[in-house]
């Protein structure tokens, strides 16, 4: 797709789309007062008969014959004004986008809805939808003719705003990739080399740990989980140094399981696919570090990838093993299962060794999040309200979104075990699933602060929005880069 900003006149905008953002219930707005007494009073027509309202999502679409520039108009109703917020302007540029292709349209005029939000936080809005309602994960379909690409134009935008957008929303783009390829493909040393080739693109110094330095290091809770697979277990490194030297780093540790069967305590084969889905966190981390460097952010940040497959074999892990985490803490381990906590264990404990200004994870961790917050908000838990709170808000501006939940002495007392430091699971019930993980992970980050994104529920979707088609979300990508810029 290609985006850039344009100042024409609305009327004079030479495109094959050209959309409005019509509110329901008021008038037509001045611009389209204008372009409606051009088209001979059509618009008010079809509202005066009913053919559109406004309603959020409702689409109207008609030939101009050269009335105006652009050679049809769709009008978007966007619901109430009064309800009107930011995710809405991204409903309204994700349906742009999709109606233009629908209707095959090479060229898109996008005009900025006028409404209370301020101008930069619509064009960002309206270019990261149109990019991110532009991806659809289609390597793998045969295509007869080539699709051509859309030129999409924001009528009045603001520059800057646009292009920000734009990379953030290019960068979710290429997480979601990375969610979306196949299993056979994105192993643990298809990440680490994806990881070393971005390095190399924007100068970022990457390590890689295989078998051997992970043995070495001791960190065997990556080892026990990825030694059911021949694809063999990475802990990847980057570092981007945009920040002042010697000032701490915003460390972000991501669960990068590139399949997770459940090993030996192996899952029931309903929708079994989407375990392919469970190296999310790590991708995400790519996206964040890619915007980080891309933007020039003025910060030092750590990305620390833990990677395995989680494989049933011969030489897998079992129920009853106890394993030495990095920090020398014990697991026991009663559900291969839950795997994503014990690999996070290590990385956890190695970021806990370096001084940093805060440890963010973020990780599909537990089925109990989905069933606590479904896909509409990834769950937070953490040690530090300051950086929360500051997360919570970032969710709200961007949509990917974020709610607390609690950390208390019960949970803590739930991964205690009677023959180890810790383990792997919580009550035999499944009760608080995600907050008894979260404790688990709380053991191994020792003084430092923490904060913990469960992704699980919004990671991917079986169910596309306007703004996302199906598959991976890059869900966790946006509102960290908006905490660490408003850190
Ligand atoms: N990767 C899963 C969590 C998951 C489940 C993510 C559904 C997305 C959708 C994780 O490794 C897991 O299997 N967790 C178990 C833990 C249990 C055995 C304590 C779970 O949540 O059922
Ligand atoms: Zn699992
Ligand atoms: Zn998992």
């Amino acid at each position: 797709m290609k985006l850039k900003v344009a100042g024409e006149i609305l009327g004079k905008a030479k495109a094959e789309v050209l959309t409005f953002a019509v509110f329901e219930g008021v008038g037509l707005p001045k611009e389209l007062q204008k372009i409606d007494s051009s088209l001979g009073s059509t618009i008010s027509k079809i509202i005066k008969l009913k053919k559109f309202s406004g309603k959020r999502g409702e689409t109207y679409v008609f030939q101009t014959y050269g009335k105006i520039a652009a050679e049809s108009l769709l009008l978007i109703g966007v619901g109430k004004k009064e309800e009107f917020e930011l995710d809405h302007v991204r409903n309204y540029g994700g349906l742009a986008v999709k109606s233009a292709k629908a209707l095959k349209a090479e060229s898109l005029a996008i005009s900025i809805p006028s409404c209370k939000e301020k101008l930069s936080d619509v064009s960002h809005a309206l270019a990261e939808a149109c990019v991110l309602a532009d991806y659809v994960f289609d390597d793998y379909v045969t295509k007869e003719d080539i699709e051509k690409s859309l030129a999409v134009s924001i009528l009045s935008g603001d520059k800057n705003s646009v292009d920000y957008g734009l990379l953030v929303a290019e960068s979710i783009n290429y997480t979601r990739q990375l969610q979306n390829f196949p299993p056979a493909v994105v192993t643990p040393a298809y990440l680490a080399s994806e990881a070393q080739r971005m390095g190399k693109e924007l100068k970022l110094k990457v390590s890689v740990l295989g078998k051997k330095e992970l043995e070495k290091k001791g960190m065997n809770g990556i080892l026990a989980v990825g030694r059911g697979s021949v694809n063999e277990p990475r802990l990847i490194q980057l570092d981007y140094n945009g920040g002042k030297k010697g000032e701490k780093p915003v460390i972000l540790v991501g669960k990068g399981i590139t399949f997770d069967t459940g090993g030996i305590s192996i899952k029931p084969s309903r929708a079994l696919d989407e375990m392919k889905f469970d190296m999310s966190g790590a991708a995400a981390i790519l996206g964040i570090i890619r915007i980080a460097a891309k933007s020039g952010l003025k910060r030092n940040l750590i990305g620390l990838m833990a990677c395995a497959e989680n494989r049933p074999s011969a030489s897998a892990y079992l129920p009853g093993d106890i394993i030495k985490s990095y920090n020398k803490k014990t697991i026991e381990v009663l559900n291969t299962d839950a795997e994503g906590r014990i690999v996070l264990s290590d990385a956890l404990g190695y970021a806990a060794e370096m001084k940093s200004e805060i440890i963010i994870d973020i990780a599909t961790l537990t089925g109990a999040v989905v069933v606590a917050l479904g896909s509409t908000y990834s769950g937070m838990v953490g040690n530090s309200q300051k950086h929360m709170d500051t997360m919570k808000k970032a969710g709200e501006r961007t949509g990917d979104k974020v709610w607390q939940m609690p950390i208390h002495e019960d949970y803590r007392e739930m991964v205690k075990s009677k023959i180890a430091d810790v383990k792997n699971i919580g009550s035999g019930k499944g009760e608080a699933g995600s907050l008894s993980a979260a404790a688990f992970l709380e053991a191994f980050v020792g003084e430092s602060k923490w904060v913990h994104l469960d992704i699980a529920g919004t990671a991917w979707t079986t169910e596309p929005k306007p703004y996302f088609g199906l598959g991976g979300t890059g869900a966790g990508v946006h509102v960290i880069s908006e905490f660490l810029r408003t850190l």
